[in-house]
């Protein structure tokens, strides 16, 4: 089970955002999206989450070509996307956010709240972060848990690939922590994460692979246990190690 992006090349006018990536994520394992500023790391997961068509290459999940063209394409082939701004509807509990789309009614197309509440509740509660209740509204939650209720939005949709936009940028140090784990719990659930971040030591934390993009070309991909620290800073600065 994987994602593998082949050739895939995207062009704003004369801009060449991303030029021949090929990426592979396995389901099961995070990998770090990395690179400078503009380096394509945003443009590139956009083309993964059905967000921007790409001029050329390739999108294959588990084995089979996929074309997408919105983002509820994508998600209905099991690919989510979570952005910086989370799109959570802050005035809304969070069990609404979390089934948002995809309500769950009775046959005369009633919802069943309590149903909605309780499947809410258990998976916020699957993960080791500090409990919340799900009636709470999204705007009262602490950056950590609007992004733990944002996993548990892909989670409750059954996606089985996560793009995290710098899930970490805005957060506390703690919260930080129970985001990470957060993510390596769903990693170790089998579901494949990308991660693209400006942080060295979060990815460490987390990640598998890197995955290093420099001026829109794929300067190199590493294992993270066997990668020095100063080999992944050239690839980003340099675009070569
Ligand atoms: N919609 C767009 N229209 C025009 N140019 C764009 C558009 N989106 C991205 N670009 C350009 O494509 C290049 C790659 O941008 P992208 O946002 O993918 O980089 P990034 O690696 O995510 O950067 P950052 O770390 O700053 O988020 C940049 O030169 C950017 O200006
Ligand atoms: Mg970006």
């Amino acid at each position: 089970m994987s994602v593998v992006l082949r050739g895939i090349s995207k062009s704003y006018g004369p801009v060449k955002a991303i030029e021949n990536i090929d990426l592979k994520v396995e389901a099961g394992e995070v990998v770090g999206l990395l690179g400078d500023n503009g380096a394509g790391k945003s443009t590139l997961m956009k083309v993964l989450a059905g967000a921007v068509m790409p001029d050329t290459g390739t999108i294959e999940v588990d084995g089979e070509l996929c074309s997408f063209s919105s983002s509820s394409e994508a998600r209905d082939t099991g690919i989510a996307m979570l952005y910086q701004d989370l799109a959570l509807f802050d005035d809304m509990p969070v069990v609404h956010n979390i089934f948002l789309g995809r309500e769950i009614t009775n046959r005369f197309g009633f919802l069943k709240y309590g149903e909605m509440r309780k499947r809410a509740q258990e998976i916020v509660n699957s993960f080791s972060v500090r409990p919340f209740d799900v009636r709470t509204p999204s705007g009262h939650l602490s950056g950590g848990q609007r992004q733990v209720s944002a996993l548990a939005r892909t989670t409750a949709f059954g996606s089985r690939y996560i793009i995290l936009d710098e899930p970490t940028s805005a957060l506390s140090p703690s919260a930080r922590d129970e985001v990470l784990s957060v993510v390596r719990e769903l990693a170790d659930k089998g579901i494949g994460i990308i991660m693209v971040s400006h942080d060295l030591g979060h990815v460490r934390k987390v990640c598998d692979r890197v995955a290093i993009l420099h001026l829109g070309g794929m300067a190199g991909v590493r294992d993270m246990a066997t990668t020095s620290q100063d080999e992944i800073i050239s690839l980003i600065v340099q675009g070569h190690a």
